[in-house]
C-alpha cells in the first residue's frame, strides 16, 4: 500500500547537471518547443527532434545521480512497498540511484517507440528517423516522449495511489505542466497531507501544507533524515 507519493520534476536533476526548462538558460529558453517536444514538430522534421532527443539521451548517460535521488532510494528501502516515485523526468538518475517504485509520465529518453506499431524498445545512443522498428521494421521510430498534447503514462495507476496515500510531495518542479500540476490539489481534495520541495516556490506553492525551498541535493537528504527519524 503507497503511503508516500513523490512527483519529481527537472529540478531534482539540475545538480546532477541535466538543465531544466523554465529556469534561466532552461531548455525552453534555448530550443523552440513547439519544434521538438510537439507531435507537430516530429511530424515536420524527425532529424530535428531526434537530433535534439540523441543529446538529451547522451547527457542523461553521462550525468550522476546526485544526493537527493539517493535519498529517495533510501527512504524506499527504509519503507519497503510504500514509497511511488512519479517522474516527469526523462532520464533514469532514480533507477540508477537506486530507486524501483518509479513512474516515467513523461517516458524515457533511453526508450524507443514505434510510431506505426507502439512498440518499445530500448534506444539505441543515437537515433535515427528512418530506424526499423524490430517488430513491424516500418521506418518509423520515435523517441518513447510524452509531448505536449499527448497523454502521459500511467494516468489511472497514478491518480489511484495518489488519493489513498498519507502524503503526497513534489520535488524539483515548477508546477507549470498538466497534469502533473494538479496533483498536488487532487491530494488535497483527497485528504492527504502534501510537501513542497523545491529551489523557489513553484505556481502552485499556495496549494501545499507545508514547503520548503533549497537545493534538493540539501532539502532532500534532510527530509529523509527527519522522516527516519535520524
Ligand atoms: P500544457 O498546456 O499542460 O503545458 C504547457 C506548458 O508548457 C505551459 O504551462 C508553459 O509553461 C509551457 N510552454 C508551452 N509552450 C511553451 C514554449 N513555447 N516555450 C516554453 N514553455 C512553453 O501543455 P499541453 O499541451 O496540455 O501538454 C500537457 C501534456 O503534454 C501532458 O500530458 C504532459 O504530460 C505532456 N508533456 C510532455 C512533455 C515532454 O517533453 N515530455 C512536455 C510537456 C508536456
Ligand atoms: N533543487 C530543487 N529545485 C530546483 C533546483 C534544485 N537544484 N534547480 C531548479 N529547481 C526547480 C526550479 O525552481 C523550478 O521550479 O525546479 C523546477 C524546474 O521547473 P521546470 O524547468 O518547469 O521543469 P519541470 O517542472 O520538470 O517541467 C515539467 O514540462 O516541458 C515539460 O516535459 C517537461 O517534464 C517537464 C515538464
Amino acid at each position: 500500500m503507497t503511503k508516500i507519493v513523490i512527483l519529481t520534476g527537472a529540478g531534482i536533476s539540475a545538480e546532477s547537471g541535466l538543465g531544466t526548462f523554465r529556469d534561466v538558460g532552461g531548455l525552453w529558453t534555448r530550443y523552440d518547443l513547439s519544434e521538438v517536444a510537439t507531435p507537430e514538430g516530429f511530424a515536420r522534421d524527425p532529424a530535428l527532434v531526434h537530433e535534439f532527443y540523441n543529446a538529451r539521451r547522451k547527457n542523461a548517460a553521462e550525468a550522476i545521480p546526485n544526493a537527493a535521488h539517493a535519498a529517495l532510494a533510501r527512504l524506499e528501502r527504509a519503507m519497503p512497498g510504500a514509497v511511488r516515485i512519479v517522474t516527469q523526468n526523462i532520464d533514469d538518475l532514480h533507477e540508477r540511484a537506486g530507486s524501483r517504485a518509479v513512474w516515467h509520465m513523461h517516458g524515457q529518453v533511453g526508450r524507443a517507440r514505434c510510431a506505426a506499431c507502439g512498440e518499445t524498445w530500448a534506444a539505441p545512443m543515437v537515433m535515427r528517423p528512418d530506424d526499423p522498428c524490430p517488430a513491424c521494421r516500418a521506418p518509423a521510430t520515435r523517441p518513447d516522449i510524452v509531448w505536449f498534447g499527448e497523454f502521459p503514462y500511467h494516468m489511472d495507476e497514478i491518480w489511484e495511489v495518489l488519493r489513498a496515500a498519507d502524503l503526497f510531495v513534489a520535488i524539483g518542479t515548477s508546477g507549470s505542466v498538466y497534469p502533473a500540476a494538479a496533483f498536488v490539489q487532487d491530494a488535497a481534495r483527497a485528504g492527504v497531507r502534501t510537501l513542497e520541495l523545491n529551489l523557489e516556490p513553484s505556481e502552485t506553492v499556495n496549494d501545499f501544507d507545508e514547503a520548503r525551498h533549497g537545493p534538493a541535493s540539501e532539502i532532500v537528504p534532510a527530509w529523509v533524515e527527519e522522516l527516519l527519524g535520524g
